[in-house]
């Protein structure tokens, strides 16, 4: 869908974008990074907007350096920050946009209601769009963005300013254009934790490099942990010790733990993994005080693999708790 080779944009001394070489397949993929990673300006390189410095890119087989036009034709776009006019109602901005991207003036308003109506905007379509609230000025971007029946949508991050509820709504939608629509979707984040939801793919990026690109399936396999937590009962604390033994004697990985602790960490590989907890705990008289598949560790996940010497440590640092990609640390 998208192929990018060595490709580079410098704003005078800055570069924002730095050699970046991904190929991103069909469906709903996120494009994740820190504020000032390059993701903004990527899309815009992809949409035939802003002039690569170096390296090339084509976007459904159409080259951005010179088929700007045909790309925009095709794929939709849904800027970071708002383009709204205030004195205008929703139905006559996407009316607008759609006429302006070649459909006449009948489908237009055709395709405007229903884009509207998959968005979620009703009554408020025909009142001024300077009285709404960020949630539906992010639907109103995003219909414009679907408007011209699109092959392919580029979101800028669709959630951003909405609160947590308004924030799943949009995701939903997001991953219903990919799966009811059968509209292919790159869609930024600086938040990998909500993208991981609902994208087949993540791509991410740090300083306008390429840090990973990856399924999400891949993703969660790579730290498929289970946490135990067990009842004691008499056993003076070592209730879980003795658990960690039973479950090593039948073969699944335990992660040492301390001594005291009620809480073990295993390695999930199916459902077996829960058989021999549950079994092993039976056993033993323990109760299960809870058994939980665990979130990621980001700096887990996106530690890069093993590279050679001189090589910069993991680039993207966040927190287990609200799953954002941080600031650059220790690169040289
Ligand atoms: N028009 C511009 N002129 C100069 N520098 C820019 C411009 N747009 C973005 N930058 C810089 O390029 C880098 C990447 O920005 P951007 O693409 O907006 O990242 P993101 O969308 O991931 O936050 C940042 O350092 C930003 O300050
Ligand atoms: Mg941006």
């Amino acid at each position: 869908m998208i192929t990018t080779v060595g490709l580079t944009k410098r704003y005078g001394p800055v570069t924002a974008v730095d050699d970046l070489s991904v190929d991103v397949a069909p469906g709903v993929v996120g494009l994740v990074g820190a504020n000032g990673a390059g993701k903004s300006t990527l899309l815009k390189v992809l949409l035939g907007l802003l002039p690569a410095t170096s390296g090339t890119a084509s976007v459904l087989g159409l080259d951005v350096a010179t088929q700007g036009e045909e790309i925009r034709a095709r794929v939709g776009y849904m800027p970071e920050h708002d383009c709204l006019p205030p004195d205008v109602s929703a139905t006559e901005f996407v009316v607008h946009m759609a006429r302006m991207s070649g459909l006449p003036t009948t489908a237009a308003r055709e395709r405007t209601a229903d884009t509207l109506r998959h968005v979620g905007l009703y009554e408020e379509r025909y009142r001024p769009m300077g009285g709404y609230s960020t949630g539906m000025r992010q639907r109103v971007k995003l219909a414009q963005a679907l408007a011209h029946d699109p092959q392919l949508v580029l979101l800028d991050e669709p959630t951003n300013g909405l609160d947590p509820a308004g924030r799943d709504d949009m995701l939903g939608l997001v991953r219903r254009i990919g799966t009811e629509f059968g509209i292919s979707v790159l869609v930024t984040s600086h938040l990998l934790g909500e993208l991981e939801r609902v994208c087949d793919a993540v791509v991410v990026v740090d300083g306008g490099r390429l840090l990973r690109s990856t399924s999400t399936a891949d993703l969660t396999a790579a730290s498929a942990l289970l946490v135990v937590e067990v009842e004691d009962g008499d056993r003076d604390g070592r209730g879980a010790q003795l658990l960690a033994g039973a479950l090593r004697d039948a073969g699944v990985v335990v992660h040492p733990g301390g001594a005291a602790s009620r809480l073990l960490e295993v390695e999930l590989a199916g459902d077996a993994t829960y058989d021999a907890v549950r079994d092993g705990a039976a056993r033993l008289g323990l109760g299960l005080v809870r058994v939980q598949q665990r979130r990621h560790r980001m700096a887990e996940v996106f530690a890069p693999p093993a590279a050679g010497a001189g090589a910069p440590g993991p680039a993207v640092r966040a927190s287990d708790d609200d799953q954002e990609v941080g600031a650059r640390v220790g690169t040289v």
